[in-house]
């Protein structure tokens, strides 16, 4: 590949998920001939189908598009190409805190039978700082090829907020991060086919700690207003009231207290700074510990203000991680209703924007002739209908109360 191209490019993208997939469709859309590769054959059978399984809106106009249907097609392993984007899971070893990196690992090793001199490889994913030195370049460079020299390596980290994907993919700010200036113009030249925000050019190592500063300021952030949360319940005083008080000072901003936090990012990626300096990591990892300790703390709450019924049947509204949205991953709302099973608590557990967790029929009938409503997710559309609806609902339940945990 030549640097500074401007005409289309074969780019390939390993992973089509929930950052490889608009990125894939983003690149065919401006043009660029674009092979989605997944290890996954369902997924690359619904790419080459044009069916979406990631829902959103935005999302299926794009796939719609006659360009992207032209310029789009997935399969299970990777081609030759110009560009390869690898934007594959790097999950928690839960055991350690560390970054699982072997998908990382098997993605780099299967595109190295493809490389040619002149390929740029765009790293996406959210690693620990010196994964492109000290894990992707070895592997490449074992092959007889110079990084910066045959072939170009950038960490572009993917920084969009689910349920505004498209929005963001677009207007967010790109960072750009590489050993060379070279690469950076590389990389740089292929984001700017699609991207109106500002390209940020820094280091590889930089941009990989960026990312992770992002998700660990909300962390130890929403950490905060948990920790407060918790001293003011244990006053006796209102936790909200006493926070959006602070707030009224010029200085003080602090987030909404919640059940915790969840997702593929926020309760994760704070522990791949510990995992490279656990020294200097200490209040990240505390902020750690009091997020991941919310939902036992909610449990304690439904438990306590439910005390004085015997046995009683719930109905739990929420089970993605974050409002309007499908993803359940890391949820905390589902990890308090598990934490409510596991004590024999018997629970209905409804989310409407969840396959198979729809109401089969509404809100209001889902509480009839159980006790308590706890509402752990605040969906819009759930909102609305418990405006409409919340005297039936108070109503049809057999003690009437409706805890809402949401922020
Ligand atoms: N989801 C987010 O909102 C988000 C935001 C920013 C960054 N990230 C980061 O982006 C990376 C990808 O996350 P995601 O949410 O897209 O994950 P995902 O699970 O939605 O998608 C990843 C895809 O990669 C595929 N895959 C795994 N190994 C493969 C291989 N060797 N070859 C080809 N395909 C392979 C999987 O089958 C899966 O479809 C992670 O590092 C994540 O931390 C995610």
């Amino acid at each position: 590949m030549a640097s500074n191209k401007t005409e289309p490019l074969k780019i390939v993208v390993i992973g089509t998920g929930y950052v490889g997939l608009p990125a894939a469709l983003m690149l065919a859309k401006a043009g660029h001939q674009v092979v989605g590769v997944d290890i996954d054959e369902n997924i690359v059978r619904a790419i080459n189908e044009g069916i979406l399984l990631v829902k959103g809106e935005q999302l299926e106009s794009i796939m719609d598009d006659p360009i992207v249907r032209q310029n789009l097609n997935a399969q299970s392993t990777p081609c030759d190409a110009d560009v390869f984007i690898i934007a594959v899971p790097t999950p928690l070893d839960q055991t350690s805190k560390t970054a699982n990196l072997d998908m990382v690992i098997d993605a780099t090793k299967s595109i190295v039978p493809h490389l040619t001199n002149g390929n740029l490889i765009i790293l996406e994913s959210t690693v620990p700082p010196l994964t492109c030195r000290n894990l992707i370049t070895p592997i490449i460079e074992n092959e007889g090829f110079k990084i910066g020299q045959d072939i170009y390596l950038a960490h572009c980290p993917e920084r969009i907020l689910p349920g505004d994907i498209f929005y963001e993919i677009v207007h967010n700010d790109r960072l750009i991060g590489s050993f060379d200036q070279k690469t950076q113009q590389m990389a740089a030249n292929v984001y700017s086919s699609f991207v109106k925000g500002e390209m940020l050019f820094t280091d590889d190592v930089t941009a990989e700690f960026v990312k992770l500063i992002e998700n660990t300021y909300r962390d130890v952030n929403i950490a905060l207003a948990n920790e407060l949360s918790s001293v003011a319940n244990s006053l006796d005083i209102d936790p909200v009231a006493a926070i959006s008080l602070a707030n009224r000072h010029p200085r003080v901003n602090i987030l909404k207290p919640g059940i915790g936090v969840g997702g593929h990012c926020i309760p994760i990626d704070p522990w791949f700074i510990k995992q490279v300096d656990e020294k200097n990591s200490r209040l990240i990892t505390t902020a750690r510990q009091i997020n991941d300790d919310m939902p036992k703390k909610i449990v304690n709450k439904i438990k306590h203000i439910t005390q004085n019924i015997s046995q009683p049947n719930f109905v739990a509204i929420g089970a993605a991680y974050k409002a309007n949205t499908a993803d359940v991953r890391e949820s905390p709302s589902n990890k308090i209703v598990s934490l409510l099973r596991a004590e024999g608590y018997k629970i209905d557990h409804f989310d409407p924007l969840i396959e198979g967790m729809e109401f089969p029929v509404n809100i209001v009938e889902a509480c009839v002739n159980k006790d308590c409503l706890i509402i752990l997710v605040g969906h819009d559309e759930i909102l609305i209908e418990l405006d409409k609806h919340e005297q039936t609902i108070l109503s049809k339940l057999n003690h009437p109360l409706i805890m809402r945990f949401f922020n």
